[in-house]
C-alpha cells in the first residue's frame, strides 16, 4: 500500500504561507513536506493537526489545479483552531486526507450555477467558484450570493473584483449589520436571494454555512420553484475518525465523513429537520 493511502495518518506539511483574511479567520497555505500529489477534489476536507494539541476536520479551500499548495481557512473557534493561529510560517502542521466526497462538479457541467455562501462556509465554495471560472464555457450563468454578519467576517474579499469581472458572472454581497464603511446590501442571505431570484431554469443551487443559514437558504430555494434535486450542499457534523468507523458524525444512515459533506437535497430532506 501506498503510505499516502492511509486515511488515519497525519503527514508532515509545512506552513508557507499564513494569510488574515477577516477577523479570527486566517488562511493557511501547507505545502507538503514529502513532495507528494495530494490528489484532492472541490468539496473534500482534511484533519489538520497542530502537534501536541489535536486534530480538527478543514474543508480545502484550494485546488489542486491552480497550485500544489493546499489552503486552508480557518475560523478561531476552540482547542486547535487556537492552537493553528498561534503559529508562524515555517511550522509543521498534520495533514490527513483528502477524505469525504466532492461537488459533482462533472455532472453539472453545462448548467447554471448559484453558489451561496456563508460565514466561513464560504471556504469549500471557493474551489467550486475556481474551477467554475478556470472552465467559464464548460457552465451556464454563474451567480454567486455571498454572506457573513459583519463587513469584517467577509471572506476572500481581496477575490470579488476578479469573481464579478468574470464572463457571466455575477456576486452579490450581503452583511446582517453593516458598520460605517459599508455601503453594500444589509439583510440575511435570504432577503439577498429573494431580491436577486435567480432563475431554476437549468439551474443548480450550492449552499454552505451555518446550519440555520442553510435551513432558511433552502426554503427561500423552494419558494423559488427550485427542486430538491436541484440543490446541493455540504454539512458539517462533529467528527473523530472522518473515515466512516467511530459513528461521531452519523446523520440517520450517512455519515457525513464518508458519504458527505456534499450532500443533494434529496438524500437528506428526511434527516435535515433535526440536523439543522
Ligand atoms: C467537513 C468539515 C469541514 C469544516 N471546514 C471548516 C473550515 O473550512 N474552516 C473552519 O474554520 N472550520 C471548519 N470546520 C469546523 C471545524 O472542524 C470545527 O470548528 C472544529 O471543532 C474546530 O476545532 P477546535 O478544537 O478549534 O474547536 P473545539 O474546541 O472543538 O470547539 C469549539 C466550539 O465549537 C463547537 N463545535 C465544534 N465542532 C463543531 C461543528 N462541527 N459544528 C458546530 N460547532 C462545533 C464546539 O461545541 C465548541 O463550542 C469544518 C468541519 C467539518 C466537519
Ligand atoms: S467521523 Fe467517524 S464515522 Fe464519521
Amino acid at each position: 500500500m501506498n503510505e499516502r493511502d492511509n486515511p488515519l495518518r497525519p503527514y508532515p506539511g509545512r506552513l508557507v504561507g499564513i494569510k488574515n483574511i477577516a477577523q479570527d479567520i486566517k488562511l493557511f497555505q501547507i505545502e507538503l513536506k514529502d513532495g507528494q500529489p495530494f490528489d484532492y477534489r472541490p468539496g473534500q476536507f482534511a484533519f489538520l493537526s497542530a502537534f501536541g494539541v489535536g486534530e480538527a476536520p478543514f474543508g480545502l479551500a484550494s485546488t489542486a489545479e491552480r497550485s500544489p499548495v493546499l489552503e486552508f481557512a480557518i475560523n478561531r473557534i476552540g482547542t486547535v483552531t487556537d492552537a493553528l493561529h498561534s503559529l508562524e510560517p515555517g511550522a509543521v502542521v498534520g495533514v490527513r486526507g483528502p477524505l469525504g466526497n466532492w461537488f459533482p462538479l462533472e455532472e453539472i457541467k453545462g448548467r447554471n450555477v448559484v453558489v451561496l455562501g456563508g460565514g466561513i462556509g464560504g471556504a469549500p465554495l471557493r474551489p467550486v467558484i475556481h474551477s467554475i471560472l478556470d472552465h467559464r464555457d464548460d457552465y451556464g450563468k454563474l451567480t454567486i450570493l455571498w454572506a457573513a454578519r459583519t463587513p469584517s467576517l467577509l471572506i476572500f474579499t481581496d477575490e470579488y473584483e476578479q469573481w464579478a469581472a468574470a464572463p457571466d458572472t455575477e456576486l452579490h454581497v450581503t452583511v446582517d449589520e453593516g458598520d460605517e464603511r459599508w455601503s453594500g446590501h444589509v439583510g440575511l442571505i435570504t432577503q439577498l436571494l429573494e431580491r436577486v431570484a435567480p432563475s431554476p431554469e437549468n439551474a443548480v443551487a450550492i449552499i454552505c454555512g451555518p446550519p440555520i443559514m442553510i435551513k432558511f437558504t433552502l426554503l427561500t430555494l423552494e419558494k423559488l420553484k427550485f427542486q430538491p434535486q436541484q440543490m446541493l450542499m455540504t454539512l458539517e457534523a462533529k467528527m473523530k475518525c472522518g473515515i466512516g468507523k467511530c459513528g461521531r458524525c452519523n446523520m440517520g444512515e450517512k455519515f457525513v465523513c464518508v458519504h458527505g459533506p456534499v450532500f443533494w437535497y434529496t438524500e437528506v430532506a428526511r434527516f435535515l429537520e433535526s440536523f439543522v
